[in-house]
């Protein structure tokens, strides 16, 4: 068990890169669809500000999620972090000329020259994006890239793929109410030093629901944890293989609550197993 008290969050390398990125980041999908109205858009601004000051970076986004990657366009912009983010994307159409043309209006919503990350939407038509996805990489206008699904009947097809192509990372659903990846496709990324970027930590939201009223198990205290969204946060970080997670919400208050997670001890195998008998 790791006791140290940390003043920076904690961070993991991407692979054999020799970079790294802090555990705790921030998804979009829902979340950031919204439109013009401040009162619309002035909760967002204060999510991504919470995500900088806690020394968090990772957005993840996608085509696929309304007209997110244009309001984190505007609010970064606003908020003058980008040098502080780490942003990541996704292609998410069929054809290479759609491809190349989505990825462009990606770059042009978020108003970025460089993404850090570009994922393959749900391995839609992954083998034809394959070749625009290198040549961005080459570019310079593209550092990493990955492949993602949220679903556990695709974690075979996600192996498949990571064992016929080079990524760099994989984004997938990993949760306490969803721990099938544990059993291949984690140890297969950790063997591999293949990125894992978690999405759906929360099961959308639904493992809230089961938590209702219910009191933090005496475990929580050991770790440092004061709610239930860093319960579920920290049980993930603490599996070896997982690089970052990426809750999304639209309320300020629980970024803040979600980066927390981000800080203090970390659970053991010992531990994660304690959490899950208790949850
Ligand atoms: N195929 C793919 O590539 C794929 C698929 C799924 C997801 N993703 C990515 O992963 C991200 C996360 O997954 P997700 O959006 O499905 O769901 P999630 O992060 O598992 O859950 C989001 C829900 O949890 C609530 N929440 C967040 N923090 C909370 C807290 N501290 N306390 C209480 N409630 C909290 C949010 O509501 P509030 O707004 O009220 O906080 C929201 O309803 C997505 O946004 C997306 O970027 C990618």
């Amino acid at each position: 068990m790791n006791t140290g008290a940390a003043t920076s969050m904690l961070a993991r390398p991407i692979g054999r890169t020799g970079e790294s990125v802090p555990v705790i980041g921030m998804g979009s999908s829902n979340t950031f669809d919204v439109g013009v109205a401040p009162d619309e858009r002035a909760p967002l601004l204060d999510v991504l500000r919470e995500l900088a000051a806690a020394g968090g970076s990772v957005v993840d986004t996608s085509p696929m999620y309304g007209r997110s990657e244009g309001v984190l366009g505007d609010l970064i912009e606003e908020l003058a972090v980008r040098a502080k983010l780490w942003i990541a994307t996704k292609v998410w159409t069929k054809g290479r000329e759609a491809g190349e043309q989505q990825i462009g209006a990606s770059m042009r919503e978020l108003r970025v020259k460089r993404l850090e990350l570009l994922q393959i939407h749900n391995l839609l038509d992954w083998q034809v994006h394959m070749p625009t996805l290198r040549a961005l990489r080459e570019q310079g206008k593209v550092k990493y890239l990955g492949v993602t699904h949220y679903r556990a009947d695709a974690h075979a097809d996600l192996e498949r793929v990571l064992g016929a192509e080079k990524f760099d990372f994989v984004q997938f659903n990993y949760s306490l109410a969803e721990r099938e990846a544990e059993h291949r496709l984690l140890p297969f990324c950790r063997d591999r030093g293949i990125a894992v970027m978690v999405n759906r930590p929360f099961a959308d939201g639904a493992m809230f629901q089961r938590v209702r009223d219910k009191p933090l198990p005496p475990i929580a205290r050991e770790l440092g944890i004061a709610s239930w969204g860093q319960y579920f946060l920290k049980w993930i970080v603490g599996h070896p293989a997982v690089t970052c997670v990426i809750p999304a919400t639209a309320k300020p208050k629980h970024m803040l609550d979600n980066s927390r997670a981000g800080f203090g001890p970390v659970p053991d195998a010992r531990q994660r197993e304690a959490m899950a008998q208790a949850w």
